[in-house]
Parts: C-alpha cells; sequence; structure tokens
C-alpha cells in the first residue's frame, strides 16, 4: 500500500516524481505529496484526495529543485487529511514511507522527551523525527539514517531527503518492495519498476533489510550497519506503453478486453501444443510424492485458488486444504511435511500472504507461488514461481490476473495429476485441448456486451444481489460478488447454490436479483433446480450459461447471458470473464470511480 517515488538529478524533480506516482496510485489514494529541494532547504506541496488535487495545487504552486521524492497514500495510521500526507519532516529532513512502523508509540514518546515536536498523527512521522535526532546530533545523513533504520520495527519502504544535500536520497526497505532506477546523471527509486518504467529500463530491486544512497552518479547499497552489499542490475521488460488506457474509459475495461490475449500468453509459457502437453519449469520436490496441498491467498487470488481446489482434488486426486492467508497465518493447523504451498497473489506483495507464506515455510511444506509480479517479495521467497503472464493489471479490481491465475492453475492440475497417475495421456490431451481453446471462446464474450448491459441494468437498479453457483462455478460467484461490492457499492453474497435454502432463500423477491454461473456441466440440471425454487418464489434470474444451457434456463431466465459451450474443465475461466463484465458495467451505471473504488487499495501490504 502506499506508493513512492523519488529522483536526484538534473532535471526538474517534480513533474518526474508526479508521473511516476500516477503509475503508483493504484497503491492508494487517499493523499499524494511531493518534496524537493529548494535551495538547499525542504519545500513541499502536499493534497488530500486523489493525485489530481496535488496535481492542481503544483500548477499553482509549482515546485522547483532537482532532488525530490513523492508519495500517494493509503491511510493506515491519521486521517487521510492534507496534514498526514506525506512527505513528513523537519527543516532537516524530508520522507516518504510505505508500510507500517509498529514500535512508532514507544519511539514517539522518547523522541518527544528527548525534544523532538511531532505535527502528524502518523506512525510515519516518526522516522523523520528519529534522523532529524540524529542529524541534529551531529551525524551526516547516511549515519543518521543507518542509526534510524537500525531502530525500526515493522514493515517498510522508505526514501529521504536531506536539507542543504541537493543530489542525495537515501532508501531503505524491510519487507516492502522499493526498487532502484539507473539513469543517465540521474537516480531513481520507486515501489516497483512499473512507476520507473517510461524513466529507465536498468533496475536494483532492494532486499530487506537494504539501506541506498543515490547521487546523480552514484549508488552504494548496504545494510543497517553499514556493511557493503551488492544488488544485480536487471533489465525489466516493462515497456511504458503497456501502462496506458489505449482509448478504453478505464483501465478495467482494457483489463478485461484483455483476458484472451493473457490467458494465451500464459498457456504458452506452460504448455506444448504439438504434444498436447503441459510442460513446467524443474521442480525443486517431486509432485508424485506429495502428500497434500494448502493452498492460500487473498481477495480474488483466494477464489482462484478456491476453483484450484475442486480441480486438483477430482482431477489429481490430492487431498487440499484451503483457507485465507490471514486466517492461516494465525490458525496453527497441523501440516503434513513435505506438502506443497501453494501461494496465490498478483503483487506477490499481500502482507498476509506473504505472512502466511513464511509460516508454511517453517513447517517444511514446500512453496510453489502463482505470481503476476516476478521481482516480488514472494518471489524471492518461494521455491517455485509460475508466473501469470497478464502484464500490469492497474485497475484496483482484479480481472485479467485472476483468468491468468486460473489458467497456471489448470496447467499445475495437469501436470501434478500425471505425476499421480490420475491422469493418462489421452486425459491430458483432452484437457489441454480445452485449455487451448480457450483464448479463442474469451474472445467470443465480447460479443456478450449487449446481454451483459440489459442485466447490468436490473442489478444496477438492486440494493443487494444474490449470486449463485455450484461446484468450480461457486468460486465464480463469489468473485461476481466481489467484483459488484467493490466497484458499484451494491451489496453482494455469493452462496454455493445448494446452500441457498439454508438461509438466502427468505432473502428472495422482486428487489434482490439472483445471478447465477450455470454452464452445461454435470452440476447443470442441480444449479437449474435451485434457480427453480428462487423463480418459484418471485426471484428475478440472471442466468451465465453456455450455447447447451441456454434452451433450458431461458424458459425461467429474465435476462441470460450465452457463452460457447467449452470443456467443464475450461468453464470456471470462460464463466468469469462475463461476471467481472457484469460488475463493471454496473459501476459505470452508477457513476463510481471504477478504477480507484473509496477505501481500497491494490497492494495491501499491511495486516
Ligand atoms: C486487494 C485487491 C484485490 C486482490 C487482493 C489480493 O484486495 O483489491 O483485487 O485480489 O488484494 O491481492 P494479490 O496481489 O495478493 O493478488
Amino acid at each position: 500500500m502506499c506508493g513512492i517515488c523519488g529522483v536526484v538529478g538534473l532535471r526538474h524533480a517534480s513533474p518526474i516524481v508526479f508521473d511516476g506516482l500516477r503509475r503508483l496510485e493504484y497503491r492508494g489514494y487517499d493523499s499524494a505529496g511531493i518534496a524537493t529541494l529548494v535551495d538547499g532547504k525542504i519545500d513541499r506541496r502536499r493534497a488530500a484526495g486523489k493525485l489530481d488535487n496535488l496535481g492542481a495545487l503544483l500548477e499553482t504552486s509549482p515546485l522547483p529543485g532537482t532532488t525530490g521524492i513523492g508519495h500517494t497514500r493509503w491511510a493506515t495510521h491519521g486521517a487521510p487529511t492534507t496534514c498526514n500526507a506525506h512527505p513528513h519532516g523537519t527543516e532537516r529532513v524530508a520522507i516518504v514511507h510505505n508500510g507500517i512502523i509498529e514500535n512508532f508509540e514507544a519511539l514517539r514518546r522518547e523522541l518527544e522527551a528527548a525534544g523532538q515536536v511531532f505535527q502528524t498523527e502518523t506512525d510515519s512521522e516518526t522516522i523523520a523525527q528519529l534522523v532529524d535526532y540524529h542529524l541534529a546530533q551531529g551525524l551526516a545523513p547516511k549515519d543518521a539514517a543507518l542509526k534510524a533504520l537500525q531502530r525500526l520495527e515493522g514493515a517498510y519502504a522508505i526514501a529521504m531527503i536531506f536539507a542543504e544535500h541537493e543530489g542525495l536520497m537515501i532508501g531503505a526497505c524491510h519487507s516492502a518492495p522499493l526498487a532502484v532506477g539507473y539513469g543517465d546523471n540521474e537516480m531513481f527509486l520507486g515501489s516497483d519498476s512499473l512507476a520507473l518504467a517510461p524513466l529507465t529500463r536498468r533496475i536494483s530491486y532492494m532486499e530487506d533489510g537494504d539501506c541506498v544512497v543515490l547521487t546523480p552518479v552514484g549508488v552504494e547499497f548496504m545494510t543497517f550497519d553499514g556493511t557493503p552489499v551488492r544488488r544485480a542490475e536487471q533489465t525489466t521488460a516493462l515497456a511504458a506503453g503497456a501502462i496506458g488506457k489505449d482509448g478504453y474509459r478505464h483501465y478495467m475495461e482494457k483489463e478485461l478486453h484483455e483476458h484472451p490475449l493473457v490467458i494465451g500468453q500464459t498457456l504458452q509459457r506452460m504448455i506444448d501444443p504439438a504434444n498436447r502437453k503441459v510442460v513446467l519449469p524443474d521442480m525443486p520436490f517431486d509432485l508424485a510424492t506429495v502428500p497434500r496441498a494448502v493452498i492460500t491467498a487473498c481477495g480474488s487470488a483466494f477464489y482462484a485458488g478456491m476453483v484450484g481446489r475442486y480441480w486438483l482434488e477430482s482431477i489429481a486426486r490430492l487431498p487440499v486444504d484451503i483457507d485465507v492467508a490471514s486466517e492461516l497465518r494465525y490458525r496453527d493447523p497441523p501440516l503434513a511435511h513435505g506438502s506443497l504451498g501453494l501461494l496465490i497473489s498478483q503483487s506477490g506483495e499481500t502482507a498476509d500472504t506473504l505472512a502466511a507464506l513464511r509460516t508454511l515455510r517453517q513447517n517444511a511444506v514446500h512453496i510453489l507461488s502463482v505470481l503476476n509480479v516476478e521481482h516480488s517479495t514472494m518471489a524471492r521467497e518461494s521455491a517455485l514461481v509460475l508466473g501469470t503472464v497478464a502484464g500490469p493489471e492497474i485497475s484496483v479490481a482484479s480481472t485479467k490476473a485472476f483468468t491468468a491465475q486460473l489458467t497456471v492453475l489448470a496447467c499445475l492440475t495437469i501436470a501434478i495429476a500425471r505425476a499421480r497417475g490420475t491422469l493418462d495421456p489421452l486425459g491430458e490431451e483432452e484437457l489441454v485441448a480445452a485449455l487451448l481453446d480457450l483464448p479463442s471462446r474469451a474472445a467470443d464474450v465480447f460479443a456478450q456486451g449487449d446481454a451483459i448491459r440489459r442485466m447490468a441494468r436490473v442489478v444496477a437498479e438492486a440494493r443487494d444481489v444474490l449470486y449463485l453457483g455450484r461446484g468450480s462455478m461457486f468460486p465464480v460467484a463469489l468473485e461476481g460478488a466481489l467484483k459488484l461490492k467493490e466497484i458499484s457499492y451494491i451489496h453482494a453474497e455469493a452462496y454455493a447454490a445448494g446452500e441457498m435454502k439454508h438461509g438466502p432463500i427468505s432473502l428472495i423477491d422482486r428487489t434482490v436479483p439472483i445471478v447465477a454461473s450455470a454452464p452445461f456441466t454435470p452440476l447443470f440440471d442441480k444449479t437449474l433446480s435451485n434457480l427453480q425454487e428462487a423463480k418459484a418464489r418471485g426471484g428475478r434470474l440472471l442466468v451465465f450459461t453456455d450455447t447447451k444451457g441456454a434452451e433450458r434456463v431461458s424458459a425461467i431466465a429474465e435476462e441470460m447471458v450465452v457463452l460457447p459451450h467449452v470443456h467443464d474443465f475450461a468453464a470456471p475461466i470462460l464463466q468469469t470473464i462475463p461476471v467481472q463484465m457484469l460488475a463493471y458495467e454496473v459501476a459505470v451505471m452508477k457513476g463510481t470511480d471504477v478504477d480507484q473504488p473509496r477505501n481500497l487499495a491494490k497492494s495491501v501490504t499491511v495486516e
């Protein structure tokens, strides 16, 4: 959460930093700010609310200077006001911070007793006051920063600049990502390579416990005790062009339209089309002998994991436990030695998923992570990473990363089933063919735009919506309900269709539309019976089905979206797309902030 960007160089810093913040706004958008050095003195501009507010302020009150840091905030400690907006600082130092300083109260008491005067309610200001205290004792910036870093507990990525020290920026991180970008006579810091993409493709990813001292022509990495370390320079594949809206109204719309491409790219990495076989990288453990799998994730990624459970159990006959990461990390479950820990995350930075990963690793569980951001903390801490080749996902609500996660989990299921002897070569060919069919079937979904918008008009009028699905369509229903809540602020609940009669059936009337995912799978008849029960009680049915199911659904549905019929195995991947599109269309009709819904952030790096 929160995005950081900084530059030391020869050019005007604030426009560069502002552009970087624009690309980081997905990490938080409660307030934003920039500080630069102007004639050796720290000057800053900060504004509550979206980044545009800061942009307007910079128009009327520009910020010169060639050394600058900026921040876009997702509030944890202290309301999202201008006063609490970063950069925080004193006359000597300004800092921006992503994360939480867990011992900030104790540090604040100590610093106040020593005469430091705080101006905000934030945990982050403690960092600035601590560095300031050491500067006031006569330490040079690097030594003051290192002394301060040794006292901080929690998770943090920090960038700092110092009065009277033009061309100096210090960065540090612990359990939060920070990247260094190399330019010509300028150096950058950014929360991720996306922020730096148009500025440079030469990047070093900092590791936990790293501090970096940057000047326009120099970089010096060290640990918090000052011991020099080397961090490799890498070339990022990210192109600046990958992060525009390309004529779409919102990033979410653009990303929805990328489903076919992303599924295709992800399959390309994992499938040998000539032999119709899944080909995974060399495994650091034996898939044939893992006794069980433990799947964990947060948000949409968790629902992808739920689909993975259906597949792994039914196709690979592998016992699976699954829980959201925020529960798993504290549950202390008994874990079978040598189990497979399957972590799923778009960002690779979600705090709870990362903590669950560490818990599993400590219990001798093999860690296999399904990640979109290849240079993330989770990637570094996993025995194996299977990449979802989704490209940058900017919209806060996940779309294409979800179907890419499902695509990876489908291939992994095939590989595990083959290793465990539950899938013969013909069976594998059949499932691989079903997956290879997906990119073009996914492209067909967009022809259903009008039908989806008709459904959206019904949903947009409702205050509550019930989503239903059975088997692997149940997580699809959960994903649909989550997406609707997130971006349109309509209350939605998803139920396993068979469970409806144990409670939610009492909610059914004309004002509570029922959105069902009911393609023609072996559970189609069962789902249809549940829909009949709802219809008999006056429910308005909006049904996602396929060409084989349509005839029977049309008799009871008020609105219907008919997709191509695909193999049962591939159905949850295809059926996810229109469910996400429905949420998008409803949000557009309601006029909400689709890409940046209130109170949310894309990368939740706090507990
Ligand atoms: C946030 C996002 C969701 C995402 C979840 C998990 O809540 O808004 O879209 O599914 O985090 O994120 P991850 O990066 O771990 O997949």
